[in-house]
């Protein structure tokens, strides 16, 4: 019987060393290369919005039992720091293409009544009332960070741009660190079958893919046309379905693959702008 800790897989100290922004002083912005066509730009405007909103999410997470976890907690202080950094570069990836970003769209953003009901208010409450609390949002931590690196690889794809190519790589090399730790916290978390119960109910009730509590469904489902609206591209959102998957108690998951816009049923679970977004791919 394997009795090693799953945890052990994730390296807490070294990632702790090694954690670090990825700065826009890292990058060499002098050529710009070509123009970005629009669909494009909107994705990287999609996808800085994201990661500048995750201080707002850092501070409803730590209002739950996570920030009784002493590891959890220095896992998210880098993890915040490094997502910071994320926004801002690619915010200087945007405005290298002639876009200009105020700081007034961030404060808008963060103004706007999110529509994940599950952070906002249920899971304060639901922390207080199961100690399980921790496995569902360390799953939903490793859907949403693997969701991440997939769309910036497929956005690299798209784009076939240099600078983006080297900005995205190096975004993603963290991306990858992210997964990692939220993944081996999942697993080892997910064993107790409550804590399999738990997370499956919350997961099938309340997710919903990353960005669309904080930008709308018709957004998210544009980014998804623009990134995985071909074959190619519904597969690589079965294999984020596929890898979450193997995490205990949740091998029904499916809910990533629902975004392909090649699925029939693209739209029938869809929060919201579904219908009008329907009509324009
Ligand atoms: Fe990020
Ligand atoms: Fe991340």
């Amino acid at each position: 019987m394997n009795t090693r800790n799953p945890l052990d897989a994730f390296n807490l100290d070294k990632y702790l060393r090694a954690a670090g922004g990825t700065r826009p002083e890292a990058f060499d912005w002098s050529e710009p290369g070509s123009r970005l066509d629009d669909d494009a730009i909107f994705c990287l405007g999609y996808m800085m919005d994201i990661e500048s909103h995750t201080i707002i999410y850092l501070r409803e997470l730590l209002s739950t039992s996570v920030a009784e976890d002493a590891s959890i907690t220095a896992f998210l202080a880098c993890w915040a720091y490094e997502e910071f950094f994320h926004s801002m570069t690619l915010k200087r990836l945007l405005e290298s293409q002639g876009v200009s970003i105020d700081d007034e769209r961030f404060a808008k953003l963060r103004q706007r009544k999110p529509a994940d009901v599950f952070q906002q208010r249920l899971g304060a409450i639901a922390s207080r009332m199961t100690r399980h609390f921790p496995a569902i949002h360390m799953s939903w931590g490793a859907i949403n960070e693997l969701s991440t690196l997939t769309g910036y690889q497929a956005l690299m794809a798209r784009a076939n741009h240099p600078l983006v190519t080297t900005v995205l790589s190096r975004i993603i090399k963290d991306e990858r660190r992210h997964f990692s730790f939220y993944y081996n916290q999942a697993r080892a978390r997910l064993r107790p079958r409550a804590a399999q119960l738990l997370t499956s109910f919350a997961l099938r009730r309340f997710w919903r893919l990353v960005g669309s509590p904080v930008r709308g469904g018709s957004d998210a489902l544009r980014v998804c046309a623009y990134l995985f609206g071909d074959r190619v591209g519904a597969e690589h959102l079965a294999q984020v379905d596929a890898t979450i998957a193997r995490l205990p108690g949740i091998e029904w998951f499916n809910l990533v693959s629902r975004y392909s816009p090649l699925r029939s049923e693209c739209c029938n679970d869809r929060p919201v702008g579904c219908r009008a977004v329907r009509g324009a791919h």
